[in-house]
């Protein structure tokens, strides 16, 4: 503590001995170190100099930078705008005098601040470029030193890259905002765009900083080059793509005369063979080859031309398959092959000829496309043109086909037969050109055909109906249709009438089986059970019969389509079945008392005599491939005929239940058949 006071109060001396010397001095400054930005103002005052009487100040002339300063009165100031690229630290000594005699030396220490007052200057700003086709994805297109930037203030630069030209955007980029690099991001193609135009501008701050920024901008000018990058096409060809650039050729086709050999080049379909080089830029040299299918060496390939000559004849009817092939010269895996069919065709010595020049058609305002044209004045007889051909001893060649040359109201069939293709509008004569074509050697007649068209008549309506046309068929097809719709209606009723009967047995079943009294009805008996169908109609004068009557006769019931439905379909019936059973149900308790069924005997000789509600056992008499008399228990169900025997007979009510599930599967099984 007290070491310390020693020496606060020793520096404290120290200071007002040196004030009191300098101020002895007579000059002193008030800052002798100062900042200032560069791109002063002239005049820019830097400190004040306090001058003691008696006492001058000057600036030192021979200090190193004495040129920028000035003393205004008591003011040091800048002469002159400083620029701190040029001058970053500036020194002045002023000297004090006392009188003529040289007192002392103050020296001024300026520090020049830096502004961002430069733009950043590429090397140069306009760069153009020639960029191959097949420049490989993320190859440099121009080097980073290149497209580098500069800038005075030091600053870091920031670079973006923009495409101008529309549709080339995303092909070439700068590897990062700080490197100017541009590489190539997407694979060129010379048939997209053949040149395009960049700009890369260069800023000295982020393209986001509120900050004054400089930018600097170089124009780039990318010239896409066409490599040789695909074969060659045959053309006529047809693109597979949306690019463009793969395209592919059809065969040709050709005939030749069996055992003939063509002096002339063959003429070809749908042209000559004939290869390009899509890089048309480079437009190599094509040579060709027949690389398979020349059976015999007949034929023989022009290499540079590409026509296709014959070696020698073609002595079998069988046609030939040939491959061609076009190379590159350059590069004989720069290929393509087309394949050439050549059809051997027995020679045709005459043309087919129209016997008649002209031929006079009628047909009617009106009619649907495709009715026929008949023969003038024979409005039944459809109008046929025919070649003939004196190749042909008949003079029927059966390759000519028929066409309408310069017509689209008409058609010709293959047979020669003239069809309208409109519906015509108007009465008047039409003259159109017919051909007639052999489709082997591809030699042509034609004739011309003058069809009137007239309003149609009754007559007329009746000879159009002779004419059988599509629309025709189509009528007759709707009508056997409806035929057919009313025939399945009609099966569908008698099939109903049938089943009708099995629907109300059926439901008529569901009540029975509370009824102990029980009842018959009609159809039962009638149509699905014969074995059964003799029996008493014991119960037909209950009132539950005429109850059960008035339900089974609600006419509700549907066509029957399956069996599933008819059992199932009529709820309404249901219903009223159910409401109309509790009734019944009352009534048989009071019937039950009554001595409607009394006690029979359960052996009879005659089965046909049983009774429904009981069994009865019958003894067979008739003559019966078993040996003896034998006993029978009737049984319903012939399927489950043991199932009873030893069934107690007194126990009615259960037997009833049996006798229904029994005869309620049967029922299905019948109706399934
Ligand atoms: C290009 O470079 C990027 C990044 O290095 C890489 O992901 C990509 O696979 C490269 N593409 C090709 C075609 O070389
Ligand atoms: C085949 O014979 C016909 C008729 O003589 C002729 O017009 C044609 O040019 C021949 N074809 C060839 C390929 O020589
Ligand atoms: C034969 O080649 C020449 C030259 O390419 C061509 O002009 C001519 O049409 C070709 N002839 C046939 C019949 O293809
Ligand atoms: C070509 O002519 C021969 C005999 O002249 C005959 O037997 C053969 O059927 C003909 N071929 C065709 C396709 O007409
Ligand atoms: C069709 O051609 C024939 C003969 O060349 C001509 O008389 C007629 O007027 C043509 N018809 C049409 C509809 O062009």
């Amino acid at each position: 503590m007290a070491v310390s006071h020693w020496l606060l109060t020793s520096v404290l001396l120290l200071l007002l001995f040196i004030t009191h010397v300098s101020a002895q001095q007579g000059c002193s400054v008030s800052d002798s170190e100062v900042s200032v930005y560069e791109n002063n103002p002239p005049g820019y005052v830097l400190t004040t100099i306090h001058v003691d009487p008696g006492f001058t100040v000057s600036i030192d002339a021979s200090s190193q930078d004495a040129k920028f300063f000035t003393i205004q009165g008591s003011e040091l100031q800048l002469a002159e705008t400083v620029d701190y690229e040029e001058n970053n630290v500036l020194m002045v000594t002023l000297i004090c005098w006392n009188s003529d005699v040289m007192s002392n030396y103050l020296d001024v220490l300026v520090i020049i601040l830096n502004e961002n007052d430069n733009s950043p200057v590429f090397k140069q700003t306009n760069i153009t470029q020639v960029v191959p086709e097949d420049t490989k994805v993320n190859a440099t297109i121009i080097a980073r030193e290149e497209l580098s930037a500069s800038d005075a203030d030091q600053d870091t630069i920031f670079y973006e890259l923009t495409t101008v030209v529309q549709d080339t955007e995303g092909y070439f980029a700068i590897k990062g905002v700080n490197n100017p690099e541009i590489y190539l991001r997407r694979a060129l193609d010379y048939d997209k765009f053949k040149l395009t135009t960049l700009l890369l501008y260069a800023r000295d701050r982020p393209v986001d900083s509120s900050d004054t920024t400089n930018t600097a901008t170089a124009t780039i000018n990318i010239l896409i080059e066409q490599s040789d990058t695909k074969p060659p096409w045959f053309l006529p060809c047809t693109f597979i793509n949306t690019d463009n650039n793969i395209c592919i050729s059809s065969p040709y086709t050709g005939r030749v005369n069996i055992s003939e050999v063509s002096t002339e080049p063959l003429i070809l379909e749908p042209g000559p063979i004939y290869a390009i080089d899509p890089d048309y830029t480079i437009n190599e040299r094509i040579v060709y080859s027949i690389v398979g299918g020349n059976t015999d060496d007949v034929f023989l390939v022009d290499a540079d031309t590409g026509n296709l000559t014959m070696n020698k004849a073609a002595t079998s009817p069988d046609g030939f398959l040939l491959q061609v092939m076009a190379t590159q010269v350059n590069n004989i895996q720069k290929y393509s092959v087309a394949s050439v069919e050549i059809k051997v065709v027995n020679k045709s010595e005459h043309p087919p000829y129209f016997e008649n020049k002209i031929y006079s058609g009628t047909t009617f305002v009106g009619l649907s496309p495709g009715s026929f044209v008949f023969q003038a004045g024979d409005s039944s007889s459809p109008l046929m043109i025919t070649a003939a051909d004196d190749d042909f001893p008949d003079k029927v060649n059966p390759n000519i086909e028929y066409y309408i040359k310069n017509s689209t109201d008409f058609t010709a069939t293959r047979d020669g037969f003239i069809l309208t293709n409109v519906v015509l509008q108007s009465p008047e004569t039409v003259t159109i050109e017919a051909v007639g074509k052999d489709t082997v050697s591809l030699q042509e007649a034609s004739t011309v055909i003058m069809v009137e068209v007239v309003r149609a008549t009754a007559g007329a309506v009746t000879s159009s109906d002779k004419a059988y046309t599509a629309q025709d068929m189509a009528i007759l097809g709707g009508i056997l249709a409806a035929l057919l719709l009313l025939a399945l209606v009609f099966l569908g009723v008698m099939i109903y009438k049938q089943y009708r009967k099995r629907v109300k047995y059926l439901i008529r079943k569901k009540f029975s089986k509370e009824i102990s009294g029980g009842f018959q009805s009609q159809s039962y008996n009638q149509d699905s059970l014969p074995d059964v169908s003799t029996k008493q109609h014991e119960a037909s004068e209950n009132g539950s019969v005429q109850s059960m009557a008035r339900v089974l006769e609600q006419p509700a019931l549907p066509l029957p389509s399956s069996n599933a439905e008819v059992i199932n379909s009529p709820p309404e019936a249901s219903v009223a079945s159910t409401i109309t059973f509790d009734q019944e149900e009352k009534k048989e308790e009071v019937e039950d008392t009554e001595p409607k069924k009394e006690v029979k005997s359960i052996l009879k000789t005659d089965r046909h005599v049983a009774d429904y509600g009981y069994k009865a056992v019958w003894f067979k008499t008739s003559g019966d491939p078993e040996a003896g008399e034998t006993v029978e228990v009737i049984e319903d169900n012939a399927v489950d005929s043991d199932d009873e025997s030893d069934q107690d007979l007194q126990k009615k009510e259960e037997e009833e239940e049996d006798y229904d599930k029994n005869d309620h599967y049967r029922g299905l099984g019948a109706s399934l058949d």
